[in-house]
C-alpha cells in the first residue's frame, strides 16, 4: 500500500464540543500518524481561498461563515493509503448519511457543521497541505 499524506480539519463544530481528542484517538487507532499540526482562527481570506473550487456554490458563504466561526485544527495525517482511510473514518459529507461509528455520525449535527474536512484526491491533498504548512513544519515520522 502506498505511503501518503493527507489534510485534514477538525472544523469549529467539533472543537467546540471539545472532541479533538477524540477525532485524534481514532485517526491514531487506524495506523494514521499526525506529522503537522496546529490550531487556528481562520480569517474570511483563508477560508474562501481553501474552498476557492466551491466560489460558485449557493452554500459557499454560509461555509466560509462557518469555517470562520471559532477555531480550527488543521493538520497533517501519514500513513497507508491516507487519504482513503481519512475519508472511511470521517464518512459521508452529509452527517445523515454516514455509515455509523464514523466520526461525522457520532459527532456532526448537519451537512454544513460536519466536524471534519479530509483532501479527495492526492492532487488536493497536494495543494491543501501547502495552503496550510510550509514543508519545514511537517515532521516525517517513519
Ligand atoms: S465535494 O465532494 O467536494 O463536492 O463535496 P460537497 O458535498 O460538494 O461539499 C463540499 C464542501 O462544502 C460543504 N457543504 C456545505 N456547507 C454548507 N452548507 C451546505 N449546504 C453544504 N453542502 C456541502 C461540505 O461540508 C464540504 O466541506 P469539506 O470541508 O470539503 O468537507
Amino acid at each position: 500500500m502506498a505511503n501518503q499524506r493527507t489534510l485534514s480539519i477538525i472544523k469549529p463544530d467539533a472543537v467546540a464540543k471539545n472532541v479533538i481528542g477524540e477525532i485524534e484517538s481514532r485517526f491514531e487507532k487506524a495506523g494514521l500518524k499526525i506529522v503537522a499540526a496546529k490550531m487556528l482562527q481562520l480569517s474570511q481570506e483563508q477560508a474562501e481561498g481553501f474552498y476557492a473550487e466551491h466560489k460558485e456554490r449557493p452554500f459557499f458563504k454560509d461555509l466560509v461563515g462557518f469555517m470562520t466561526s471559532g477555531p480550527v485544527v488543521v493538520q497533517v495525517l501519514e500513513g497507508d493509503n491516507a487519504i482513503a482511510a481519512n475519508r472511511d473514518l470521517m464518512g459521508a459529507t452529509n452527517p445523515k448519511e454516514a455509515e455509523a461509528g464514523t466520526i461525522r455520525a457520532d459527532y456532526a449535527q448537519s451537512i454544513d457543521a460536519n466536524a471534519v474536512h479530509g483532501s479527495d484526491s492526492p492532487e488536493s491533498a497536494e495543494r491543501e497541505i501547502a495552503y496550510f504548512f510550509e514543508d519545514s513544519e511537517i515532521c516525517p515520522r517513519g
